[in-house]
Order: structure tokens, then sequence, then C-alpha cells
């Protein structure tokens, strides 16, 4: 007999045939009509069994939240709310699911709070909203892929152990064997590296870019997609200490052409998404709706979430100056009332109120930021003529703010040089860098897109805790 996923039983739906299904029970009325979910897809099947046929212990197993196998014939639904329906008299208890320790738990069918799915994160995959969620984060994955690898780019794994602090914020976890009872010292009394695992001080890396630049100054377009980590301790909706970044990095190529392909990229994604997550995304659009009833209208989407990705599907990016932005902010209502927390003075960096006014409010739709002051950059951003901004740019998205941040890289290797002083980057730590701008060097540029930013985008999705399967955050790293 086959073994169907529910998915391909409801995309087939081969009446009268004999099929096997295996799922957990969600709920089980009058003796009669089970509900199981498979994780495939949203959607439940019913399984109708005659309880005088089946034995009445199996029958007393069949507990919310319990594994099954059950064989039978599909068959057209009698019922409202499901198009077909799995007659069945063999049904096998796989894993029985104890209905007193299940009530303590979210598996418990009735609403629970995202506060309350987090704390147990090892149980809420099997919820409606986190199937959706993370069948979402799966398919944008495979988008993401996708994307590149038709567009010729190569996949390149950076290392995730680094020497380098490639964004120079110094917000790094340290890797080492070393004892930390017995922390050997040099004759300085500083720690002494040489005697740690690699011989030298080493730590997880925040981005992989500085290694993407290499493989694209040989394969020409590269793209890396791995976790980075930042031991930054802002307990925010939208930061984590590990989180997943894409970083494609494209030579002969400027600041243009890295704006076009981050807008083209973006679009992409999103309308991946609404093409193939039909059912997730109507669940979760739901879903969003009915969580705002509660909220008060000023704080309530103008859009919903469907029309929120077709805003950013349909339209062009704004492209503005970081000077410009300057001056739409220091010209709104906002900010003549003094609404706002944060300065606006040109030199310093927006803040995410800031950014959520031009998006959201100003241009109602994705903006580009760029050419940016840089002292408030990284060191590796291409100068521009004027001597003050770099060739940086940010995109903001609606609800998110920043959801890219990339830039055209510098390649002459004297001003390179003496960016890596004004910086205060040793050059031995990273000469394996500058070494490329001495051979062959191009123009080059490339970005990095947080991955979990765009999961909130496309589920809704208000806390970055709810699009990683297991968030690490400050005191937080259970599961
Ligand atoms: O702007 P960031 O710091 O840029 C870089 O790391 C560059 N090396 C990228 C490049 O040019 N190749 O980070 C890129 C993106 C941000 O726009 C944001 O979406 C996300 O990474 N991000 C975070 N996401 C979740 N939690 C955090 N703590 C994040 N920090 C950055
Ligand atoms: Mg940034």
């Amino acid at each position: 007999m086959k073994r169907y996923k529910i998915k391909s039983l409801f995309a087939e739906s081969p009446l009268d045939a004999k099929v096997q299904v295996s799922g957990w029970v969600r709920s089980f009325r009058n003796d009669r009509f089970i509900a199981i979910n498979d994780g495939s897809c949203l959607k439940t099947l019913q399984i109708v069994v005659d309880p005088d046929t089946l034995a009445s212990e199996i029958l007393t197993s069949v507990t919310v939240g319990s594994a099954i196998t059950v064989q039978g014939k599909l068959v057209e639904s009698q019922g409202k709310g499901q198009s077909i329906e799995l007659v069945s008299n063999q049904l096998t208890v796989v894993g029985k699911a104890d209905s007193d320790a299940v009530s303590k738990t979210i598996l418990q069918p009735k609403r629970h709070s995202l506060e309350t799915l987090r704390d147990q994160a090892h149980l809420r995959f099997r919820t409606n909203t986190f199937g959706a969620v993370f069948r979402i984060r799966h398919h944008l994955s495979y988008a993401i892929h996708k994307y590149f690898n038709d567009r010729g780019f190569f996949y390149i794994h950076s290392p995730i152990i680094t020497g380098s602090d490639a964004e120079g914020a110094g917000e790094m976890f340290r890797v080492s064997s070393m004892d930390p009872t017995n922390i050997p010292l040099n004759e300085s009394g500083e720690v002494d590296y040489t005697k740690d695992f690699f011989g030298k001080e080493t730590h997880l890396t925040v981005s992989g870019q500085l290694e993407a630049e290499l493989g694209a100054l040989g394969l020409g377009q590269v793209y890396t997609f791995g976790p980075t980590f930042r031991a930054e301790n802002s307990n925010t909706s939208r930061h984590l200490a590990e989180f997943w970044m894409i970083e494609p990095e494209i030579a002969f190529a400027d600041l243009n052409d890295d704006m076009d392909l981050g807008e083209d990229f973006l679009k992409y994604c999103v309308s991946y998404i609404l093409n193939e997550c039909n059912d997730d995304l109507q669940f979760l659009v739901e879903r969003e709706i009915n969580e705002e009833k509660s909220k008060p209208q000023n704080e309530r989407n103008e859009l919903n979430l469907r029309e929120r990705m077709e805003l950013v599907v349909g339209n062009e990016f704004e492209r503005i100056t970081y000077s410009d932005a300057i001056e739409i902010l220091q010209r709104s209502k906002p900010f003549k009332k003094k609404k706002f927390k944060f300065p606006v003075e040109w030199g310093k960096d927006l803040a995410s109120e800031h950014e959520r006014f031009l998006v959201e409010k100003h241009f109602k739709k994705p903006v580009i930021i760029y050419n940016y002051p840089a002292d408030i950059k990284a060191f590796y951003m291409r100068n521009n003529d004027d001597d003050k901004t770099v060739a940086a740019m940010d995109v903001l998205f609606p609800g998110i703010g920043e959801i890219i941040g990339g830039s055209q890289r510098e390649e002459r290797l004297d001003v390179l040089k003496q960016k890596c002083v004004d910086f205060d980057i040793p050059e031995e730590h990273i000469w394996w860098y500058i070494e490329t701008r001495k051979f062959g060097t191009v123009p080059h540029a490339g970005f990095g897109l947080g991955f979990e930013r765009l999961v909130m985008f496309c589920t809704g999705m208000g806390n970055i805790r709810d699009v990683i399967p297991f968030p690490r955050t400050p005191n937080n790293a259970e599961f």
C-alpha cells in the first residue's frame, strides 16, 4: 500500500485508492473523526473510523499529540470543511502521547501566546503557525540558492572560525580550547594565544564577506549562505546573536550594479513565496489580522501581509543618498514636532525610527539609501571622490527596517592600506585580503542579506525569535 504525505494526497486526490498515512493527532471527535497532520502542509486529514470495528484499547490510545499510522480508502468527504477524507479500519498507534502531560504543553489545542510557544521551542514545530513559518523559511532558502545558481553564481563556504573582525565592530564570540581556570600568560602578563588551539586569537565570524571577496576575485560571482555571530547585547525584536546571512559578491561591478542585484534578488525571493506558498501564506495573513484586532488602530498595519509583499514585488525601490535622507527627515513633521527620540544630523547613523519614517510614511515602499558618511561605515567600503562618503548602501523594508547592507569595496591598494591605518586594523591580521589588491585588482561589490529579517517580512512575524527554530539571544541558548 502506498504511503502518502498529506500534501500529495490533497494534490493528487486518488479517490477509492487504498492508501497509508502517518501523522500526529490534532483532534478526535465523537469516537469517529480523527484529524491528523504530518507537517507536509498546513492541512489536516480527516480520518473516519468505525468505533465498533476498532479495538477499544486502540481507540483510547488515540489522544491529542499521539503519532499514528492509518490505512484506508480515500473518499470524497461527506462533511463540510474538507474535500477528501480517509475511511479506515486499520489504525496503529506508533507513539502514544500521555494526555495529562500533553495538557501542560502547547500541544493542548487552544490559543497559546508566542512567548509560551518560545518556551517550548522543542514542540512548536507541531503548531500551525510554526509549521507555516518553517515551511516558508525552507522555501526561501531554496529560492535563494536557485536564484544564484540560475544566474551563474557559485556557492562558497566561508569559515565560521576566523582570526579577523570583518566589520570591525568588536562584537565577537571567542573560540578557544584553553582551560579557563588556567590561562597561559606571556612575559608581559597578557594572554598567550600562541598556546591556544590555532596558535592565535580566534572568534566566530560576524560575516563571510572578506572571504567571499577572495572568491569573487577568481570565480567572478559567488555567494555565501551561512551562520554568523554577533555578541551585541541588543535585546530587540530584530537582533539575534546567531543569524544566517547571504552574502553575494560580484567582480567588475560598482555600487549601481550592487543595488540592481539587491533589488532584483529581493523581488525574486518575495514573489517566489507569493507563488509557491499560498496555503501557509493565507494562514499567516489571517493570523496577523486576528492578532491585530487586539491592537489600537494606529499600531495596526495599513496593508496586510500579502499586500506588503506585493508592494515590494510591484514597485521600483526608491534610491536616495544619505544626504538627501537627512534633508527629508529634517523637513519632516515628526522632526519639527520633536517626535524623534534620536538626533537627525549629517554624520550620525540613522535610527530605526528614521528608517521607518522614510519607508512607511514618506515613500511608502522599499528605500535604498546610499553614499553614507565614511566614519559610520566599515573600513572596506570604497571612498567616494568627495572624501567624506563611501559607496555603501542599505536596503530598508516596511516593518523591518534594514534588511540588506552592502557596498562597493575599496579596490585601490594605497587607499585600502590607509583605511586600515585609520580604522586601527593591523595589516598582519588581513594581509591576505590586502594582497588581492596587488594582483589584478578590480572594482567589485556585494551585500549581506539578513536571512531572518527576510523570513520575518514574508511571514509577518513581529519577533525575530519566531522565525528561527532555536533562537540565540542574550541569556538564552536553551534547546
Ligand atoms: O549590515 P551588516 O552588518 O553587513 C555586513 O555584515 C556586510 N559584511 C555585508 C556585506 O556587504 N557582505 O549585516 C548585513 C545584514 C543586515 O542588513 C541585517 O539584515 C542582518 O545582516 N543583520 C542581523 N540580523 C539579525 N540579527 C543581527 N544581530 C543582525 N545584524 C545584522
Ligand atoms: Mg548594516
